[in-house]
């Protein structure tokens, strides 16, 4: 009699645990802009600004969910979405924004570009609890990894990671017509390659007629489109199996990376913006604002909105110089570096779990991208942060904290004291509670190293100099150190 009731316990406590857990969706997406985003334009009195910029479903989901006003990224993807995934400060897990063909054995974690294998991910954390997980679109978190010192190599890399299923590519960017990896120097022999992954897979059902490309676009299907359509197939499947199984769905558009080649159709609706990539860019960010309402009617269809918890972020600030078409406005600086417009991204937290109470709030406490694991974690009824298998293998620690408690108004402040964003291993900005941001060295080099060629040879050493001088005197006094305010 006693192990019945035991069983009868355990039973009705695993029943109480389930009726909470949400369903969790994150939408990561690629190079998307702090004025790009409705949201923030309305508060920039701004006519053109607010006519460029078309996002009124995400506008909407945040005046009734939470705006994260602090969330810290890194300024490039595949650091940020490391960090997503392991629960790790960019430091802490991958540094490198590499193409998905890099393999070096003389890489510091564990012989492989990427998140290692032997951090446990977000996805096995949520699977541990009972949850069908997914991941729909970019991955840029290497390709392949080492299952332990063995050598033997894990693939497909992201069910290798926790995912039950991965619809998507590997690399940090294709092209949204033929699914090529556009830039043949990523690809594999030099040329350029399909890069569209089912599972260990080529989505090879999938690939599109030859002649599809931007300026044949009939009968194609823009890559956005067929995500958008995998996402509401595994929502639709979920729900068609009627089960207490919660899901965790990931999906990482391609929209707003380059190369900007939005649906001709959608480019039309903003033929007032004269300037060609600030066009495309307007018309690629309507265009996954249109996705995301739809695949949020279809969870409220399907009747699985009123327990779900949505997260839609950026993985970095918008790009601006070169093919970017971004708008990073009031904030400095812009993708690639760790001034506020690369590193404070787009955020917020709708749907039917966020409590009454917080609909409709702003919540600046700071936060990380690495936060959103423990926070998963923790709404998700997964016990340990899984860090075990990581410490064995001589890797650092989870630095995620659970927001939940701050998020859900249980508590008044943010856990975090502290951000950190860098380029290399040592810190090289923090920003603190109070909002002031310590900036050391030199700024994120790698998009003014792309900027010296065009630069006349006479201003080109100048900049050498100067960055030399300061590189130099950063050791002896604090000039080249800067306490500014982050909205500066
Ligand atoms: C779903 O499951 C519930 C409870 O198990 C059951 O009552 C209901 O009829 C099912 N719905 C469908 C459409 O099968």
């Amino acid at each position: 009699r006693l192990l019945l009731l035991t069983v009868l316990l355990a039973q009705h406590c695993a029943d109480a645990a389930t009726s909470i857990q949400p369903h969790i969706v994150t939408i990561i997406l690629d190079d998307w802009g702090w004025a790009n985003w409705g949201y923030h334009d309305r508060l920039v009195n701004n006519q053109q600004l607010q006519e460029e910029v078309q996002t009124p479903v995400m506008d909407a989901l945040a005046q009734d969910g939470i705006v994260l006003d602090r969330l810290y990224v890194h300024n490039v993807c595949s650091p940020s979405r490391s960090a997503f995934v392991t629960g790790r400060n960019h430091r802490h897990v991958n540094l490198i924004n590499g193409p998905s063909t890099l393999y070096d054995p003389s890489l510091p974690l564990l012989g492989t570009w990427g998140v290692p294998a032997q951090m446990t991910g977000i996805a096995e954390q949520l699977g541990s609890a009972g949850y069908a997980t997914q991941h729909v679109g970019k991955w840029h978190l290497g390709y392949a990894s080492r299952a332990d010192d063995s050598n033997t190599l894990l693939l497909p890399p992201a069910t290798a990671r926790g995912y039950d299923h991965f619809f998507g590519y590997i690399g940090g960017g294709n092209d949204h017509w033929t699914y090529k990896i556009s830039k043949p120097s990523n690809g594999c022999c030099g040329r350029a390659s399909v890069d569209l992954r089912d599972d260990g897979a080529p989505a090879a059902d999938n690939k599109p007629a030859h002649a599809c490309g931007v300026a044949s676009q009939d009968g194609c299907l823009f890559e956005d489109a067929l995500f958008e359509r995998q996402v509401t197939g595994a929502i639709n499947d979920h729900a068609d199996l009627n089960t207490t199984q919660q899901l965790f769905l990931t999906w990482a558009p391609h929209a707003v990376h380059v190369p900007l080649q939005p649906i001709a159709a959608q480019e039309a609706r903003f033929d007032f913006i004269d300037f060609p990539l600030r066009r495309k860019y307007a018309a690629v960010v309507n265009d996954i604002d249109r996705r995301i309402g739809r695949v949020v009617s279809t969870l409220k269809r399907r009747g699985l909105w009123d327990t779900t918890l949505l997260v839609v972020i950026s993985d970095n600030g918008g790009p601006s110089l070169f093919d970017g078409g971004a708008n990073n406005y009031p904030l400095r600086g812009e993708k690639g570096f760790n001034t506020e417009g690369g590193v404070r991204s787009n955020a917020f937290m709708a749907g039917g779990f966020v409590p009454q109470a917080q609909r409709g709030s702003v919540a600046d406490g700071l936060m990380g991208i690495e936060d959103f694991y423990a926070t998963f974690c923790g709404v998700g009824g997964v016990v340990t942060l899984g860090g075990a298998k990581a410490a064995a293998a001589g890797l650092p620690p989870v630095d995620s904290l659970n927001m939940w408690p701050y998020l859900s108004g249980a508590v008044e402040a943010s856990p975090r004291d502290l951000v950190v964003v860098s380029d290399g291993h040592q810190p090289q900005a923090v920003i603190d509670r109070l909002g002031y941001k310590l900036i050391l060295g030199e700024t994120s080099s790698k998009v003014f190293q792309q900027i010296e060629p065009v630069q006349s040879s006479e201003s080109r050493k100048q900049v050498r100099s100067s960055g030399k001088k300061a590189h130099n005197r950063r050791n002896f006094e604090c000039s080249a150190c800067h306490a500014r305010r982050t909205q500066d």
